[in-house]
């Protein structure tokens, strides 16, 4: 196994699940069949992530452009969200991890959005991992939702326009006080950011990884980390 620094672990660690698409369609099989196995690698993902001591892990599950999706498929992703949810719980919790899914929450259905609060209230006070699942969300929307709280505030007294800066800004996203990216992992090979956190990557290190989501394994997440920790972070600076 790699040995890593254990003095430099990222902090946040955010990643883009993509190509279960693509692994199902390589085995000749339905969509679905890839999303079904995604389900093996994110429990692998967490328990590295557990492992290793990052404090934050936040996966893409779902975006708001993802709705656009054949209705078959969107149904079958929405199932097994509840799936996942309903059979996770209890693990998740007795290993300490605090889950919050970010994003548009009143999009989905009423028995989905019951469960999440359920799950959510269960762990919220555990301190070993937090999960962030993002569902619905989109980096533009988190924006946008921010900007329209702070609005409210200001239209109700309760703060100034002068008030309002980075840090208070960052207060309002759906991440609210957790630290922003340190290391930004998409699989299969794409390179873009679809949408993703956009104001808590700003100086996120971005890693591609070609495995495609159903194969992304504590080895290939390990090579991630370990390439982070062969970067030199700047934040602006010269040296
Ligand atoms: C990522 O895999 C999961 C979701 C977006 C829900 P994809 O379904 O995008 O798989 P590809 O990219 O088509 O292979
Ligand atoms: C991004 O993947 C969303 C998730 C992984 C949940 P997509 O497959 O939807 O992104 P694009 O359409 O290839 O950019
Ligand atoms: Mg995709």
């Amino acid at each position: 196994m790699i040995e890593l620094d254990t003095n430099n672990i990222p902090k946040h660690v955010a990643i883009i699940m993509d190509g279960n698409g693509r692994w199902a369609k390589k085995k000749g099989k339905m969509r679905i069949f890839g999303h079904r196995n995604a389900l093996n690698a994110v429990r692998e993902a967490v328990s590295y992530a557990r492992k290793i001591n990052i404090e934050v892990l936040t996966l893409y599950a779902f975006s708001s452009e993802n709705w656009k999706r054949p209705a078959q498929e969107v149904a079958g992703l929405m199932t097994l969200f509840m799936q996942a949810l309903e059979k996770e719980a209890k693990e998740l919790n007795s290993n300490g991890i605090k889950l919050n899914i970010l994003g548009n929450k009143s999009q989905f259905s009423d028995n989905l959005q019951v469960k999440i609060t359920q799950v959510e209230e269960l762990t919220k006070n555990n301190t070993k991992l937090i999960l962030n699942i993002a569902a619905n969300y989109g980096g533009m929307w988190d924006i946008t939702q921010a900007t329209k709280q702070i609005a409210t505030e200001v239209k109700e007294n309760k703060i100034l326009v002068s008030d309002i800066n980075e840090s208070l800004l960052q207060q309002y996203l759906c991440t609210q006080q957790q630290p922003n990216v340190d290391l930004l992992i998409r699989t299969s090979g794409e390179q873009r950011i679809s949408n993703f956190l956009l104001w808590q990557i700003a100086y996120a290190e971005l890693y591609f990884s070609e495995v495609l989501w159903p194969d992304f394994n504590e080895r290939e997440f390990s090579q991630a980390v370990l390439a982070y920790q062969q970067r030199e972070r700047r934040f602006g600076c010269s040296e």
